[in-house]
C-alpha cells in the first residue's frame, strides 16, 4: 500500500459519522425546479439552482458590465486532456521551473545531494511537495512590483520512496525521518523577473527563509494554554515545534500568509493506547488520528509522534498558522480562533464593516465548510495594528437548506449544544473540537471542501468539492441538494452570496455553479452553468482556485486522472456574462502529479502553479519504472514554475 493510499485509509477511518440530517429527504421535493434541469440536463441529479442563477440568466439578455479590468481575458486556444510527462500549455505560452525540491535556498546551504541528503542540508534547501504559492511583492507590503518578490510556498507532505536511494517502508532511519522533517512546512524565497533570463531565485537573500517540522510556532487564541495542548516538552501549552501538512493557504490585508495544517493525523501513532474513558481517546478517532502504527513510522524516532507517550501533541496541530514574510525573525502564530480541522485553505476578504473574513475548508468527506470573522476591524493605516486581528472573532460552519438559502452557525461556547453537558467548557473546547460542535450544530456534510474563495471583482464565493466516492455508499450518508451526486466521482463547484453582499453576514443564497465530468462521456450528469456542454473542457477533482483581473475563475485540479483520460490541469471559467460556465483548459502537467497553488503577479502577466508529487507511486530504486521523470529526466522533483506569455499582444495571462 503506498503512502497516499494508507494515508487515504486512515482519512477514511476518520468519517464523518456523526447523525446529522443530510437533507436527502428534502431533497424529493425539488421538483418545481425540473424545468430547469431539463435545459441543463438530462439524468439530473438534484441540485439547487438557486435564485441568483435565475437573475443572472435573465440578466444575460442586458449584460451587466463587469467592474472588473477588461485586460483580463480567455483569448487563448484550450488544450486537451493529455497523459505526456510534462507541462502542456496552450500556443503562445511558455514556462520555466523556478525552484525544485532541493534548491539551495538559505544564505550558504549546500546543493542538494540524492544520496547524502541530511537533516542540515534540507533545512536550507527548497522541501518536498510544494502546494500553495503567495506572491507578495518588494520591497514592502502594499507595493505592486511584478518583477521582485516574495514567493512563499507550502511544503505539504514527504514521499519517502522517491527522495532516497535505500528508503525500506515501515522501518525508516533516524536520519531519513529527520530529513523528511526537515522537508516539511514551507519556503520563503525573493524571486526577480530579468529580461530575456526571466524568473530567477535570488539565492541568499536576507527575506529567504525555510519553516520546517522543528521551528518554534506560538500557540494564539482561544486555545492557547489549554490543557489538552500541554506536554511535557510544553508545560505551558503555548510553544509547539513544527508545522505538519501545509496544503493550501491564503494572503492577508496585512500582507502576511496564511498556511493551513490539512492531513495532520498521518503522522502520529497509538490512538489505542489511550482508555476508553479518556475523551481525548474520541476526540482523536474524530480527526482520523491512527489506532496503531503510523504509516510513517517517525514515532519510532520521535516521543511527540507517539499519542502512547504524548496523548495531547496531536491537539497542536490542525490549525492555520500565520507569519509574515517581510519580517524573518517574525515567530509563526497557530492561530487557534479559527478552528482545529483539516485546513485546505484560509482566503480573506473585507466585509463592508471593516471586519476580515476567512473562509476555509475541512477537507475530509462529509466535512464541513466553515468561516471565521474578526471582531475588530481592518485598518489600512497602521499595519502592526492588524496583526493579532485573527485571535478574536466567531467561527462558524455552514448548512445549506434545499430551497438555495443557507446560514452560518456560530460555534460558540455556550450556543446551543456547546455546552458543559456536552463537554464544551470553553471556546478552547470548542475551537480545539470544532468538527464534534459543528457536527452537534447540525453543519451540512459536504464532499470533501477544499479551496474556497471569494471572487474580488463579484464578491461571490466558490468552494470546490473535490469529490466523495462514499456519498451514498454502504451505510454513509446520500445526496442533499448541495451534494447532489452519489457517489460524486468529480467533484462539484458551489457558488454563494453572502447577504447583502456582506461577508460577515450569517445568511446567504447558494446554487450549483458546475458539476464536473466529461460531457461526452454516455450518461453524463455534468453540468456548467447551463452553458452549452458541448464547448466545455472535461474537468475533475476541482481543489485550489484563484481569480484574474476580470472575475475569471482558475481551477488546478488534484486527481483528475482518477476520473478522466488525463493529467491534472489548469481550466479557466467565466463566472458572469453570456459566457458564464464556459470552462476552458490552460495546462496539463506531468504524470503522477498534481497542480496546486496558482497565483498570479500583481498584473496578472506571471502565472505561479506547484507540481507537487510527480511520479508518486514509484520508487527511486527502481529507476526504470519511475512514472515521471520530470523536470529533469531523473528522479522526478517537486518544482514550482512560472508561466507567461510569450506571443505578442497584451501580457495577461489568458488574454
Ligand atoms: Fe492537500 Fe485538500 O488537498
Ligand atoms: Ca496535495
Ligand atoms: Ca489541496
Ligand atoms: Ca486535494
Amino acid at each position: 500500500m503506498s503512502f497516499q493510499d494508507e494515508i487515504a485509509a486512515q482519512a477514511m477511518r476518520g468519517l464523518n459519522d456523526s447523525p446529522n440530517d443530510t437533507l436527502e429527504a428534502v431533497l424529493k421535493r425539488r421538483y418545481s425546479r425540473r424545468e430547469m434541469l431539463k435545459k441543463g440536463m438530462l439524468a439530473a441529479p438534484a441540485m439547487v439552482l438557486g435564485s441568483s442563477l435565475i437573475e443572472g440568466r435573465a440578466k444575460a439578455a442586458v449584460p451587466a458590465p463587469l467592474s472588473g479590468n477588461r485586460d483580463c481575458g480567455l483569448g487563448f486556444t484550450p488544450i486537451s486532456l493529455t497523459k505526456q510527462d510534462d507541462v502542456v500549455l496552450p500556443s503562445g505560452y511558455a514556462y520555466q521551473v523556478l525552484l525544485r525540491w532541493g534548491d539551495p535556498v538559505l544564505p550558504g546551504a549546500m546543493e542538494h545531494d540524492f544520496a547524502g541528503q541530511t537533516r542540515e542540508r534540507q533545512e536550507g534547501q527548497f522541501g518536498y511537495n510544494c502546494d500553495f504559492n503567495g506572491y507578495f511583492p518588494l520591497p514592502h507590503h502594499g507595493a505592486q512590483n511584478s518583477n521582485k518578490g516574495l514567493l512563499a510556498v507550502n511544503h505539504e507532505y514527504t514521499d519517502p520512496l522517491l527522495m532516497f536511494p535505500g528508503y525500506v517502508t515501515g522501518d525508516p532511519t533516524p536520519e531519513q525521518v529527520d530529513v523528511e522533517i526537515a522537508a516539511h512546512g514551507m519556503s520563503f524565497v525573493e524571486i526577480q523577473r530579468r529580461g530575456v533570463s526571466g524568473w530567477t531565485p535570488v539565492r541568499g537573500s536576507r527575506f529567504n527563509r525555510r519553516i520546517t517540522g522543528e521551528t518554534p510556532i506560538q500557540i494564539s487564541g482561544p486555545a492557547a494554554g489549554h490543557a489538552w495542548l500541554q506536554t511535557s516538552e510544553d508545560p505551558g501549552g503555548s510553544r509547539v515545534r513544527g508545522t505538519f501538512n501545509n496544503c493550501a493557504g491564503g494572503k492577508t490585508p496585512w500582507g502576511t500568509v496564511l498556511t493551513c495544517e490539512e492531513n495532520f493525523n498521518q503522522y502520529f501513532a497509538n490512538r489505542n493506547s489511550l482508555e476508553d474513558t479518556d475523551p481525548r481517546k474520541a476526540a482523536h478517532a474524530r480527526y482520523g488520528l491512527p489506532g496503531g502504527a503510523s504509516s510513517r513510522r517517525w514515532e519510532n524516532h520521535h516521543a511527540r509522534f507517539n499519542i502512547a507517550l504524548e496523548p495531547n501533541e496531536p491537539f497542536r496541530h490542525g490549525w492555520v498558522v500565520e507569519i509574515d514574510p517581510y519580517n524573518p525573525s517574525d515567530i509563526p502564530r497557530k492561530r487557534t480562533a479559527l478552528g482545529r480541522f483539516k485546513h485546505e485553505g484560509a482566503t480573506c476578504v473585507i466585509a463592508p464593516t471593516g471586519q476580515v473574513v476567512v473562509y476555509s475548508g475541512d477537507d475530509e468527506r462529509f466535512d464541513y465548510i466553515y468561516k471565521f470573522v474578526t471582531a475588530g476591524r481592518f485598518n489600512p493605516r497602521n499595519r502592526a495594528a492588524n496583526l493579532n486581528l485573527l485571535d478574536h472573532g466567531t467561527l462558524y460552519a455552514a448548512r445549506f437548506h434545499d430551497d438555495g438559502t443557507g446560514e452560518w452557525l456560530p460555534l460558540l461556547y455556550g450556543n446551543g449544544p456547546l455546552t458543559p453537558e456536552n463537554g464544551f467548557h470553553n471556546q478552547g473546547d470548542v475551537v480545539i473540537n470544532a468538527r464534534r460542535a459543528a457536527d452537534l450544530l447540525g453543519a451540512t456534510k459536504m464532499d470533501r471542501p477544499e479551496d474556497i474563495e471569494a471572487n474580488p471583482v463579484t464578491g461571490k464565493v466558490y468552494s470546490l468539492l473535490t469529490n466523495n466516492t462514499n456519498r451514498g455508499v454502504g451505510g454513509n450518508p446520500g445526496t442533499d441538494p448541495a451534494n447532489p451526486r452519489s457517489p460524486n466521482r468529480y467533484g462539484h463547484v458551489i457558488e454563494q452570496t453572502e447577504a447583502g453582499g456582506d461577508h460577515s453576514a450569517t445568511v446567504f443564497n447558494w446554487e450549483i455553479f458546475i458539476l464536473c465530468g466529461d460531457p461526452a462521456e454516455p450518461g453524463h450528469d455534468t453540468y456548467f452553468a447551463g452553458f452549452d456542454q458541448s464547448l466545455v473542457s472535461p474537468i475533475s477533482a476541482p481543489d485550489n482556485l484563484v481569480f484574474d483581473c476580470a472575475g475569471n475563475c482558475w481551477i488546478a485540479t488534484d486527481g483528475l486522472q482518477n476520473g478522466l483520460a488525463g493529467n491534472d490541469g489548469v481550466f479557466a471559467v467565466p463566472t458572469e456574462g453570456p459566457e458564464r460556465g464556459y470552462l476552458r483548459q490552460f495546462m496539463s502537467c506531468p504524470l503522477e502529479a498534481e497542480i496546486c497553488g496558482p497565483e498570479f503577479t500583481p498584473d496578472f502577466s506571471t502565472l505561479f502553479v506547484g507540481i507537487q508529487h510527480p511520479g508518486e507511486g514509484s520508487a527511486s530504486t527502481r529507476p526504470d519504472d519511475l512514472l515521471s521523470t520530470w523536470p529533469d529526466g531523473g528522479i522526478p522533483k517537486p518544482s514550482v514554475i512560472a508561466i507567461t506569455k510569450i506571443s505578442p499582444g497584451a501580457r495577461t495571462i489568458g488574454s
